[in-house]
């Protein structure tokens, strides 16, 4: 693969220079890919059930938004310009693009999200905007005009049912043609419209508010704690006002709340569950005529193994996570399950019953599969 991802940067140099601080363009990152996406192909993902996809037009100065999934008669009604279909997570779906993805993995799954792609004949464009997460925009085939401008004021339009900035001025502009990628941090303001009919491959990164982090924290706190006791007041004495809140009673349920509390290892525990969690439309399909164990054990050693597309496994010391879950395995397959995280599969060799065990348990709910994808 003919490759300059960080156009000759080091991955170091490039997160302390440009990571989360400066646009970089990135000339012939990328030149000979090994496969690309034909548009056909990403037509058809628009029309699955379980793939996000959105289709834009802009018409006489108005925004037009469609969520998929849609009919395959729709894009035989789009005109020759002036639309952008867009698909999120391709790299669920399609292998080469999930291994485009993982290139990335000089960042830490917990951050590298997902891998979108989106499709636009001339005038195509999302209008200008700016993400709260990371971005790698990869141009594959056709050329994009890209402006941008670090200007972050947020005024976006008004009822228009998509996030477009009202006034943007570029600062900086770019075609990007086949192979090149932009790099733009949190909050840059973008602009993008094709020239020529093309892809925009989008290696997005994860970025979750403190509200929803701490809002998902609270949430494994519920669903953790035990908490026996029950409201009681023997020392009660009669009430001339029966609808007061009375602070003797504000204050016992206060002191219920200080038990409220938590440990690093709850916070451990919940970030590997919360950084796999699959999202919301994602399913996992167990085997169909599953193989038993010992089959299993078998065919994994001498075919090796991988993880599903969709699945994420993380880990933290000893403990392992995959798809929101902890997944149980005794201390010495540990190691070798912190190699299947880190790169997703594991080669064809004879490995201890314990590591089989915790595989056989992926295996069995769909996370990991046999052989090579
Ligand atoms: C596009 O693919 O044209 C839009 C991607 C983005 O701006 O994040
Ligand atoms: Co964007």
């Amino acid at each position: 693969m003919n490759k300059q991802l960080l156009g000759g940067l080091t991955a170091e140099q490039f997160l302390t220079d440009y990571w989360q601080k400066q646009p970089l363009l990135i000339r012939n990152a990328w030149q000979d890919f090994p496969e690309l996406i034909d548009l056909p192909r990403l037509i058809a993902l628009a029309q699955q059930d379980d793939v996000e996809s959105r289709l834009i037009e802009r018409r006489d100065e108005r925004w037009l938004v469609e969520n998929g999934p849609f009919r395959a008669s729709r894009f035989d009604r789009l005109p020759e310009t002036d639309w952008t279909v867009l698909v999120q997570s391709v790299n669920h779906h399609v292998p080469h693009i999930a291994d485009l993805l993982y290139e990335f993995n000089f960042l830490p799954y917990t951050r590298l999200d997902d891998l979108m792609i989106s499709y636009a004949p001339p005038g195509g464009t999302v209008g200008p905007h700016y993400d709260s997460y990371d971005v790698f925009l990869l141009q594959v085939g056709g050329k994009k005009r890209w402006q941008i401008s670090s200007d972050d004021a947020g005024n976006f339009i008004e009822d228009a049912p998509i996030r477009v900035l009202r006034d943007f001025s570029s600062e900086q502009e770019w075609i990007l043609d086949h192979g090149d990628m932009l790099y733009l941090p949190p909050k840059y303001a973008h602009y993008g419209v094709a020239l020529e009919p093309g892809m925009t491959y989008s290696i997005g990164f994860r970025a979750p508010t403190e509200q929803e982090i701490v809002g998902k924290f609270l949430e494994y706190l519920q669903d953790e704690l035990r908490l026996t006791g029950v409201y009681g007041d023997p020392e009660r004495q009669p009430t001339a006002r029966p609808g007061e809140i009375d602070l003797a009673f504000v204050g016992k349920i206060e002191s219920m709340l200080t038990q409220l509390t938590w440990t690093d290892a709850d916070v451990r525990k919940f970030v590997g569950r919360y950084f796999t969690e699959p999202k919301p439309h994602v399913f996992y399909t167990a085997p169909d005529d599953a193989l038993d164990f010992d089959e299993f054990a078998a065919q994994a050693q001498a075919q090796g193994v991988y993880l599903d597309l969709k699945s994420l496994m993380l880990y933290e010391g000893e403990q392992l996570f995959i798809n929101g879950e902890e997944l149980e395995a005794e201390a010495d397959a540990v190691e070798t399950l912190r190699r299947l995280a880190d790169s997703r599969r594991l080669p064809a060799v004879q490995y201890d019953d314990a590591v089989l065990e915790a595989l056989y348990t992926c295996y069995d709910y769909g996370y990991l599969h046999v052989g090579k994808i």
